[in-house]
């Protein structure tokens, strides 16, 4: 099931009018629901690690994942408020996300190096996956949803070689 199925705009919020015709902004707000999901459980696997890192690589990778939550973090909540902005309603629970997502989350306890490679792995795929939607918007020229999805790719693609960086 899609996210727009699953998550049916009210019936007042049909009334949005942004310009973009409903049917186009209910593939948009599937495609950010998807964005959202694989922020927040970055956000969460970012979170993990800094919290259970040991080892000589533990206060870089300590202070640098602090950066890196915090700001999904904030980005989750943009992307949330942008699905609202569209007229739909943003999945919130870590089962509509475990769903939606691409991330593989973890719960298990890797070493310092396998922390920072799968990062860098999930900043990529973000990166990636993102870029369909920056496409999706700028096909229906939601200017502001490509703009947003815009600067996300450019903070995944800074991510991943902060990160790489502490391998090298
Ligand atoms: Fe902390």
């Amino acid at each position: 099931m899609t996210a727009a199925a699953a998550l049916k705009a009210k019936p007042s919020e049909s009334k949005t009018d942004s310009g973009v015709a409903h049917k186009e902004r209910a593939k948009l707000a599937d495609a950010l629901s998807g964005a959202l999901a694989d922020t927040y459980l970055l956000f969460l696997k970012t979170q993990n690690f800094h919290w259970n890192v040991v080892g000589p690589l533990f206060y870089g990778l300590h202070k640098l994942t602090e950066e890196q939550y915090e700001d999904l973090g904030e980005s989750a909540d943009t992307l949330a408020e942008r699905i609202r902005a569209i007229g739909f309603l943003a999945p919130g629970s870590f089962a509509q996300f475990s769903k939606l997502s691409e991330i593989k989350e973890e719960s298990g306890t890797p070493t310092a190096e396998e922390m920072i490679k799968q990062l860098v792995h999930d900043n990529e795929l973000c990166a990636k996956r993102f870029r369909d939607v920056a496409e999706a918007a700028e096909e229906v020229n939601d200017v502001k949803t490509a703009d947003l999805l815009t600067e996300r790719i450019g903070q995944h693609e800074e991510n991943a070689w902060m990160l790489r960086s502490l391998l090298a």
